[in-house]
């Protein structure tokens, strides 16, 4: 059988496959995402068909699907993110920036794992010296871990096949590689392959796979997009890397929710669970200062405390600044505009920068009124009261409107000692307020509304 190579144009997006190079992926519109690589094609493979036979089909009432026993890592925040554990023969893609803690938490994983079942960690990256390094500082030491440094995927599911792990790690996807393909490790067609093969050998064994993914500089996974696609779970591990805690979020789940967030601290043995989020957002918390408003949203079911700090402050440019860490830009000269507008507030010639502390990224519209309350507190410079949390979302027209589970997000800044809630009319119908007998409310129904809560105090 006669192996011809092949010069294929791949787009790094979308997987898509040209004759030539273009500078624009004509599938999903990429500018220079097209990337040229070998491909070694058998020319029998091209004439050979198949017999002509008619698929199995079974009534939807006859199919008996079990999920099994999911895997319990030990560790909640990231079995809660899984959906409450790891389901057998699952492929579980992790994502993030270098130097976030991938490693870090996998080994942690595999730690727990490996106390009532047999784990394999193979690693592309890192030798098993320095595997054993990082193990060292996290204090794990087990006769179930098994580590490889191997790179050959075909050689990796071999062995995968003969030592039949309850768990397998591959640290990183990007740094395996099947023979047969000629390009580099990394490129697009050696992930996509070298993933499909993982994924095969999941499902034939029932195994468990981790796989870690880079990310690309636009924080997208590294890789054609398609690989999301392949696997059945995408986690993304994110963070502020100046800062110690980390989100780990699900971004597609088969067998669970997208929207529950773990959150961990990174320190000196690796990576431990948070339990209280929001009393550490809200840690070190200025106290009668204008600027600052506390936010309660809700990542999936579950709600966190958030501080939000404005600083209004005279512009040297004809441009004035807007700046947002934390916050949508667009978002943030939307809320302006509306308070300029129907409040008739001027910040033509103010700069405005949005800060959300401790390095969490909103993008809730629940958190609206709580921006807008801490521009106007900081314009006027009248501080809110020290315990007021404010949530709802803004219309164009200065409307302020109903956000989900008002209940929870109460409950929670209740727990924290918070007692002045400004929030939506609509919303505090629903609420039952004796659950929370000393809390004072400030129903809202408008813009204007809320801000005569400046001149109360
Ligand atoms: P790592 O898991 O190697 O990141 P990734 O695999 O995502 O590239 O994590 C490396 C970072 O974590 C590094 O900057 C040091 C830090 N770290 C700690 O702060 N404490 C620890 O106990 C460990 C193991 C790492
Ligand atoms: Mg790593």
């Amino acid at each position: 059988m006669a192996i011809k190579s092949k010069t294929i144009f791949v787009c790094s997006q979308c997987g898509c496959q040209l004759p030539k190079w273009q500078g624009r992926c004509p599938d999903c519109g990429e500018w220079n995402s097209i990337v040229q690589e070998e491909l070694q094609v058998s020319s029998a493979a091209s004439t050979r068909r198949g017999p002509s036979v008619m698929m199995e089909t079974q009534p939807l009432s006859s199919v008996t699907a079990d999920e099994g026993q999911r895997l319990k890592t030990g560790i909640g925040e990231f079995d809660r993110v899984l959906g409450g554990g790891i389901v057998p023969g699952s492929v579980v893609l992790l994502c993030g920036d270098p130097g976030i803690g991938k490693s870090t938490i996998l080994l942690q994983v595999c730690h727990h794992v490996c106390r009532q079942n047999k784990v394999l960690y193979v690693s592309g990256e890192e030798s098993l010296r320095q595997i054993k390094l990082r193990a060292n500082r996290l204090g794990i030491n087990g006769d179930d871990l098994l580590l490889s440094a191997a790179t050959d995927a075909a050689t990796i599911v071999e062995s995968i096949k003969a030592l039949q792990p309850d768990l397998v790690v591959i640290d990183s996807i990007q740094t395996m590689n099947l023979q047969e393909i000629s390009s580099s490790s990394g490129s697009v067609t050696q992930v996509r392959e070298c993933t499909q093969q993982f994924i095969a050998a999941a499902k034939s064994s029932g195994v468990p796979v981790f796989l870690v993914g880079h990310v690309n500089k636009d924080g997208g996974i590294a890789g054609p997009k398609v690989l999301e696609h392949m696997v059945d779970t995408v986690l993304y591990f994110e963070g502020d890397r100046n800062l110690s805690y980390r989100i780990l979020r699900a971004i597609k789940n088969r067998f669970g929710s997208t929207n529950e967030i773990g959150v961990f601290e990174m320190g000196s043995v690796g990576l431990s669970e948070v339990e209280n989020p929001s009393k550490m957002l809200l840690e070190g918390r200025p106290e009668g200062v204008s600027g600052t408003c506390v936010v309660s949203l809700l990542e999936g079911t579950r709600p966190i405390l958030a501080e939000v700090q404005a600083l209004v402050a005279k512009s040297a440019l004809n441009a004035p600044r807007r700046v947002t860490t934390g916050f949508d830009f667009n978002r943030t000269n939307l809320l302006l505009a509306v308070l300029e507008k129907r409040a008739g507030f001027r910040f033509g010639t103010l700069d405005a920068y949005i800060n959300v502390a401790g390095g969490l990224r909103i993008d809730e519209p629940a958190a609206d009124l709580a921006v807008a309350m801490a521009l106007i507190s900081n314009l006027l410079d009248k501080p809110l009261p020290t315990d007021a949390v404010a949530f709802g979302e803004l219309g164009l027209t200065g409307e302020i409107r109903a956000v989900s589970q008002p209940q929870q997000r109460i409950n929670e800044a209740y727990r924290l000692g918070l007692r002045t809630f400004i929030l939506p009319k609509q919303n505090l119908n629903t609420v039952k307020q004796s659950e929370f007998p000393d809390a004072i409310f400030y129903p809202v129904t408008n813009l204007s509304q809320a801000l005569n809560l400046f001149s109360k105090n």
